[in-house]
């Protein structure tokens, strides 16, 4: 023992690892011991455990062996020269001594590295965890994580989409991510963060893992619900049937939506940083077959130099941090009674509470809840003192739409963030290609033709039963055969 003792503090820098590890080592063990039984949920946890105390417990090990073997005393250096094993050896009653030495040695390497082992481990496995990409970070990635959350992929980890399969991916994430850090230590990071993202950037193999558009196929009925902003908050809804197709597979034919992603042709395209302005579009053919469709007249916005492969962000650049817009984030809490519909003119009120600035969203919430009570108060004495709870529903339903879109402390507002599956504006998602300013050299455009995307069954209408708006679809379908 007293030899194991000697060892150890034979340079003081033996001495100065051992204090430490002696210190981390029961203060790590039940800290992980804590993590593993998830008692403990807050995220910087993982970061103190496997980001900090973790690579400190690595470096007092590291200095007690380096120590020991490196600075100690003079007579001892040298300790494990193969002269010394040899003299040793040599020496019959020192044999015992240099096994020892041996012994404690190989000991001391392989408890380090199962601790290096274990602890790189888990600190990788933290650092891919949904917890340090969302939470560590908060205010960063706050509006990333809400909108995460309430959407389709909620339970998809981060590093599924952003990192995927593979080393090349992995290594640039890994260096982006660390430069990130930096950024948010040093509080220099981008408000908002600039789409599109470049080493960060979820790739079509990503989603692949998952969806596969190959054997996508047919049509899908999408029913969007909205409300007018008149007294009955009137309810109406947009019947389409989505062309969703396939990118062909085994025989069948590339077909509608999906057809862009299939492998029988390649379309590439030159546009603006943030791809809202394009300006050049190809779209190469079976053998070797390629269509040109160029801007007529200037370029108006400065343009990448490099040619871009259509994938699945082309149009699903927003398949799970969904920011909606202002009105149809209210549509969707009234459709679902979150906010109660039968509140005279709600979808009015909120929306002029909820598109107003504040300068952060606890302001926000506050601000919204003051201005719908007092204008009910005005207006409809009645409702606030007969039927207040639904009032009190109303307001935390259009707190909710706010909250889960517009994040000030990140300049994100209503807006700042645009999906491409849409043509709300002109030029805007699939009218950015699908437009009459793209032409190719025979004069042709890329179809605008409402069919070839989508056919129209309702288009706000008043809202009915499904199966009566199919009817009277297929009702005056067969109308139009008959003519
Ligand atoms: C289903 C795949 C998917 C998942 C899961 C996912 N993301 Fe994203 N993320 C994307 C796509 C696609 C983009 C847009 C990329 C672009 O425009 O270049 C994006 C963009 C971002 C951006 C840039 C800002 C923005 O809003 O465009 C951040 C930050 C981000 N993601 C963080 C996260 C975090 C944190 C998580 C986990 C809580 C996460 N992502 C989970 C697909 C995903
Ligand atoms: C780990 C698996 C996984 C990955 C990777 C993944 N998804 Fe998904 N995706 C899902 C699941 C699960 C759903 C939900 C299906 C449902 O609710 O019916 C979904 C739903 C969707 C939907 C329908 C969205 C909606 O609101 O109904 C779209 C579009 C989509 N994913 C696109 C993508 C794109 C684009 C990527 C790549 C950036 C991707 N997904 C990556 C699993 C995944
Ligand atoms: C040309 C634009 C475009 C491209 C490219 C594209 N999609 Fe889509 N996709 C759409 C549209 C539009 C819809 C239907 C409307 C919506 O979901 O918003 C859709 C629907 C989907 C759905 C939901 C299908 C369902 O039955 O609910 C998934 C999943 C999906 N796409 C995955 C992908 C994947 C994976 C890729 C890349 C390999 C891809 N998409 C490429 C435009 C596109
Ligand atoms: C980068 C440019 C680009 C964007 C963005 C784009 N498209 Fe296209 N799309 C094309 C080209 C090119 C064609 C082929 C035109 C031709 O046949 O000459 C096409 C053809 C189509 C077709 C017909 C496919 C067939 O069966 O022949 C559909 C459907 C379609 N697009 C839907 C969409 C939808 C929906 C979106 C938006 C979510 C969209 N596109 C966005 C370039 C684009
Ligand atoms: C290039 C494909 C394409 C063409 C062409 C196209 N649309 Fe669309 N349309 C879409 C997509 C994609 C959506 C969004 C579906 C979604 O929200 O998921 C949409 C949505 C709509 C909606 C619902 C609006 C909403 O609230 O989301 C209406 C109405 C509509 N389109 C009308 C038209 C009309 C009218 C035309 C013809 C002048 C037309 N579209 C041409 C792709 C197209």
């Amino acid at each position: 023992m007293t030899g194991l003792i000697n060892f150890f503090t034979r340079s003081r820098c033996s001495l100065l690892g051992g204090i430490m590890a002696g210190v981390l080592l029961p203060v790590l063990a039940i800290s992980i011991l804590l993590d593993m039984q998830g008692v403990v949920q807050n995220p910087y946890f993982g970061f103190l455990i496997y980001l900090v105390m973790g690579p400190l417990f690595v470096l007092s090990l590291l200095l007690v062996i380096g120590g020991a073997l490196f600075c100690g005393k003079k007579e001892d250096i040298g300790r494990l020269t193969v002269e010394y094993i040899k003299e040793e050896l040599a020496r019959p009653g020192h044999f015992t001594r240099i096994r020892k030495l041996i012994f404690i040695t190989a000991l001391l390497t392989f408890l380090t590295l199962v601790i290096v082992g274990v602890v790189t481990y888990t600190g990788f496995h933290y650092t891919e965890s949904v917890g340090f990409c969302a939470q560590f970070c908060h205010r960063v990635m706050e509006p990333e994580y809400v909108t995460y959350k309430n959407s389709a992929h909620s339970q998809v980890p981060c590093v599924k989409c952003h990192i995927g399969a593979g080393s090349e991916w992995f290594t640039k994430a890994k260096f982006s991510g660390a430069r990130q850090l930096f950024a948010v230590l040093l509080d220099s990071y981008e408000r908002p963060i600039a789409t599109p993202i470049d080493a960060l950037r979820p790739e079509r193999a990503t989603c692949e893992g998952c969806h596969r558009p190959e054997v996508f196929h047919g049509d899908k009925l999408y029913v969007k619900d909205t409300f007018q902003e008149d007294e009955q908050n009137t309810h109406l809804q947009t019947v389409l049937v989505m062309r969703i197709g396939s990118g062909g597979y085994s025989g069948r034919q590339a077909q509608g939506i999906h057809w862009h992603v299939s492998e029988d042709h390649r379309v590439t395209y030159l546009a603006s940083r943030d791809r809202n302005y394009i300006a050049r579009v190809t779209l190469e053919g079976p053998e070797g077959r390629k269509t040109v469709y160029r801007r007529q007249g200037e370029t108006q916005e400065p343009v990448e130099q490099k040619e871009r492969l259509m994938d699945c962000m082309d149009c699903h650049n927003r398949p799970t941090h969904v920011f909606l817009d202002a009105g149809p984030a209210l549509d969707a809490k009234l459709v679902t009674g979150a906010i109660p519909p039968e509140i005279p003119y709600i979808k009015r009120q909120a929306l002029a509470a909820i598109t107003r600035e504040y300068p952060s969203q606890e302001t926000a919430t506050r601000g919204i809840a003051q201005e719908l009570m007092d204008w009910y108060r005005q207006n409809y004495p009645d409702l606030v003192s007969g039927r207040e709870e639904l009032l009190k529903e109303a307001v935390l339903g259009a707190q909710q739409a706010y909250l889960e879109n517009v994040f000030p402390e990140m300049n994100i507002s209503w807006r700042t963030y645009q999906s491409f599956t849409c043509h709300q504006a002109e030029g805007s998602g699939c009218y950015r290609c699908h437009n009459d300013s793209l032409r190719s050299e025979d004069g042709r455009a890329i179809s605008q033709d409402c069919n070839v995307c989508h056919v129209i069954l309702l288009e706000n209408g008043p809202a009915r039963d499904i199966r009566e708006i199919l009817q009277n679809a297929a009702g005056a379908a067969r109308g139009n055969n008959n003519e």
